[in-house]
């Protein structure tokens, strides 16, 4: 009798202990359970013939419901069925108009509008490949986003008219067609489209044949955020594009969710893991044209928003508006994301209420990831020894100095111990390839990296340090670019950038690395944006930066900014800023120097020419 009481005990005190020992255990199981059913329902994807693409998706939810809600944006509403009938418009204008053919690449100029979703569908249905370009550049950057994946047709917005008519006598040159979504045009190279799509017929087009369509095919072009030089263009094949998109649900959306989309539909965040996971999953998408952060809660309560997403700053954004009695009002359960730092993660739950975040990393163009399905504060991902043998990656020893792994003396490089910083590399192998980037063999090689830790292999080279713990979480540390060295030590320009803004007077700071005659490395500069109505305190901020950061990474040089300058995805813009440096007289804007004694000090003339003279040391 006794026995079979401890031994009901200890059943019953089991789950306790598996759970004291292995406390994500349940969250682990889920994640392992629907990572499995994921690659089986991609493995089923790719063995029909021709494969079946997100496109294949939509046609079935458009079946499945047509009157159901797809996308809302400003006062319209467009069902599944509505979108459609549009997609069908737009591609009999375009196969009358533009000669294209199965495989053909037309560029996408536009900002988010429903016209994007449309235009997209419509190429999708045509068998012809989008290069989603950013609208924001201009000229040399604009012509050669078109022409490295060897675009034929430019489909612009209205709006963009100005930007195309810069470029139009050498897109002219490559006999490229350019349609603008206008109904009339009155310049000759041109043709409008928006009259031409009104007329057409919403009756679907005889299925293209399809007859090369493998899930290797491209499925469109995605050009990286470049903060340094010319954008790349990834190549997302079919598989790549069901990988982002089922992250919604790896997040856990479900049918009944509302997305908000208001990250520029160019990139991989707002147009696969916004637009065409929604689609994977049939829900509705709140569109907007861009990230407004007085209008973001408004939005979210007009529409019953349940999804969000969010990148790099946006967060922090939010945490900095006015706080209001209806921050806790909304119905938003979900956020997805990258880049969100511990600190305003807090924050933002403590203000805005219980909303599970889904942190997880990736690149458009890298062949692994990982998704912090836990919602543990600051992580961006967690790592199951299991799936690190399926796809394996390692964390290695990186010389920021010489901006390239350490290897050791038989040549091969070395991991980092448990909780170090290091470069994240994952193998390239048949289920984890890297596609590279259109028409630029010599940048597809250079994120190759070679004999990493045998002779022969490949690995992709992330350009970012992470950091693992014990239990398997991970943490980004810093992209490659954001370390600099100073005196022999690495500054992290993300760590030194929170310091900055715990001023309240600072709202936002952007540092980077100016490199000066004669010294090596990089010392540390910060380009700020003064909270408005509040002045620089010069003592404040010596005493702050003095108490917190030690010398070498205290931004020796600070200068104001009206307001800073972000890429597309809100990462910083610092080359221009780097190169610029702490010379007076390239800006108009107020410029500080901290003098070691005496603490910030306006910057003169005289200064920089004693410093780049050598005549005042650093
Ligand atoms: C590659 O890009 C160059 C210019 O960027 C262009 O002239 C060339 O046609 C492109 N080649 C292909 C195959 O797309
Ligand atoms: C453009 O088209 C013209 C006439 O159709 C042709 O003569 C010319 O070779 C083409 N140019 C290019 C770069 O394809
Ligand atoms: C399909 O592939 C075959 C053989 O590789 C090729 O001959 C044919 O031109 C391709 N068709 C299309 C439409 O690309
Ligand atoms: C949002 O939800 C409320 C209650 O669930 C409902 O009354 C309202 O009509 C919904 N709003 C929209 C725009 O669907
Ligand atoms: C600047 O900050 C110091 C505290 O560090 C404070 O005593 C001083 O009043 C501030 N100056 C201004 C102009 O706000």
């Amino acid at each position: 009798m006794y026995v079979l009481f401890t031994l009901l005990a200890g059943l019953a005190i089991l789950p306790f202990l598996v759970y004291i020992r292995f406390p994500y255990f349940l969250h682990d199981l889920r994640y392992i359970l629907s990572g499995i059913r994921l690659s089986t329902r991609i493995g089923i994807y790719s063995s029909r013939k021709p494969c079946y693409t997100i496109l294949d998706r939509f046609l079935d939810r458009v079946k499945r419901h047509p009157h159901k809600k797809f996308i809302i944006f400003e006062n319209d509403v467009y069902t599944y069925q509505d979108a459609d009938r549009q997609s069908n418009k737009v591609a009999r204008s375009l196969s009358q108009h533009a000669e294209l053919q199965e495989g053909d690449v037309v560029a996408l100029f536009l900002g988010n509008e429903p016209a994007y979703v449309w235009l997209w569908l419509a190429l999708a249905k045509l068998g012809c490949v989008p290069a989603l370009i950013n609208y924001n550049i201009r000229t040399k950057s604009l012509l050669h986003c078109f022409s490295c994946c060897n675009a034929k047709v430019l489909i612009a917005a209205a709006e963009l008219k100005d930007a195309v008519l810069e470029v139009l006598p050498a897109l002219k040159e490559q006999n490229v067609s350019v349609f603008i979504l206008s109904k009339d045009c009155d310049t000759g190279d041109m043709e409008s489209l928006a009259d031409k799509i009104e007329k057409a017929s919403d009756e679907p087009l005889s299925p293209a044949p399809k007859t090369n369509l493998t899930i290797k095919s491209p499925a469109m072009y995605i050009y990286t955020s470049g903060t340094t030089g010319l954008p790349k263009a990834a190549i997302i094949n079919h598989q790549r594009a069901w990988l982002a998109s089922c992250m919604q649900t790896l997040a856990g959306v479900r049918a009944d969710d509302i997305i908000y989309v208001y990250l520029p539909l160019y990139h991989t965040a707002g147009f696969l893991m916004g637009l065409t996971g929604a689609i994977d999953q049939g829900i509705t998408v709140v569109l907007r044209r861009k990230f407004s952060a007085s209008q973001f809660w408004n939005d979210c309560r007009k529409h019953n928003v349940t999804v969000i997403q969010y990148i790099g700053e946006i967060m922090r954004y939010l945490c900095n508006t006015p706080k209001k009695d209806t921050d806790r009002t909304h119905k938003v359960r979900l956020a997805i994301g990258n880049g969100i730092r511990g600190d305003t993660w807090s924050e933002f739950l403590q203000r805005f209420g219980n909303i599970h975040i889904c942190e997880c990393y990736g690149a458009t163009e890298g062949n692994t990831g990982f998704v912090n399905y836990v919602g543990k504060v600051g992580a961006t991902g967690r790592v199951l020894p299991l799936l690190k043998k399926a796809v394996p990656f390692a964390l290695i020893k990186y010389d920021t100095e010489r901006g390239e792994p350490v290897r050791d003396s038989k040549g091969f490089c070395v991991e980092v111990p448990t909780g170090e910083a290091g470069l994240l590399v994952a193998k390239i192998t048949k289920t984890a390839p890297f596609t590279g980037y259109a028409n630029n063999s010599q940048q597809t090689e250079k994120k190759r990296l070679r004999d990493v830790f045998e002779k022969g292999d490949q690995y992709f080279n992330s350009g970012d340090l992470l950091k693992m713990d014990e239990e398997g979480f991970i943490y980004f540390q810093d992209r490659i670019g954001d370390t600099f060295r100073w005196k022999g030590e690495n500054v992290a320009t993300t760590e030194v950038t929170d310091v900055l803004v715990m001023l309240d007077f600072i709202e936002e700071a952007n540092v980077y690395g100016v490199k000066v005659p004669g010294h090596e490395g990089r010392i540390g500069m910060a380009s700020i944006k003064l909270t408005e109505g509040m002045e620089f305190n010069c003592s404040a901020t010596h005493e702050h930066v003095k108490a917190y950061l030690p010398s070498y990474a205290r931004p020796r040089f600070i200068r104001m900014q009206s307001s800073l300058d972000v890429t597309g995805t809100y990462k910083q813009m610092k080359v221009k800023l780097a190169e610029e440096g702490f010379d007076p007289s390239v800006t108009d804007e107020a410029m500080y120097f901290l003098e070691e004694n005496e603490g910030y000090i306006p910057m003169t003339k005289d200064i920089y020419n004693a410093i780049t003279e050598g005549s005042r040391r650093l």
